[in-house]
């Protein structure tokens, strides 16, 4: 089982996101965000782990074979793209995705 956690801690959004995978299979995608505008947020992995700038600086979606953007279920999307997550009135996500493109080895290219 391989493990990695992405803490995230914005003015206002806060949460930790955790990813595990075991052996070569799908990659399990948990945790909560808060402090979001309620309704859908897109979900991206981007290539790079500097927040200075906030979303600016975190680089494009994490793409490392070069495919076209695109939603989860697509076969020709980016690693990254983990579609839509939906926060409630009170501004919480609670993320729970298994995916098959988003996997161990770019754990330590991690933003979100
Ligand atoms: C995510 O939301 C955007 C904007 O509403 C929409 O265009 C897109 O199709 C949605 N993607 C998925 C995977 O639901
Ligand atoms: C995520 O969803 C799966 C399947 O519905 C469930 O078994 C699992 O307990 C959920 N995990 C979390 C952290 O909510
Ligand atoms: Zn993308």
């Amino acid at each position: 089982m391989v493990k990695a956690v992405a803490v995230l801690a914005g003015t206002d959004v806060k949460g930790t996101i955790f990813f595990s995978q075991e052996g070569d299979g799908p990659t399990t995608v948990t945790g909560s965000i808060s402090g979001l505008k309620p309704g859908l947020h897109g979900f991206h992995v981007h290539a790079l782990g500097d927040t200075t700038n906030g979303c600016m600086s975190t680089g494009p979606h994490f793409n490392p074979v070069g495919k076209e953007h695109g939603a989860p279920e697509d076969e020709d999307r980016h690693a990254g793209d983990l579609g839509n997550v939906t926060a409630g009135e009170d501004g919480v996500v609670n993320v729970n995705i298994t995916d098959s493109q988003v996997s161990d080895t770019h754990f330590l290219q991690l933003a979100l």
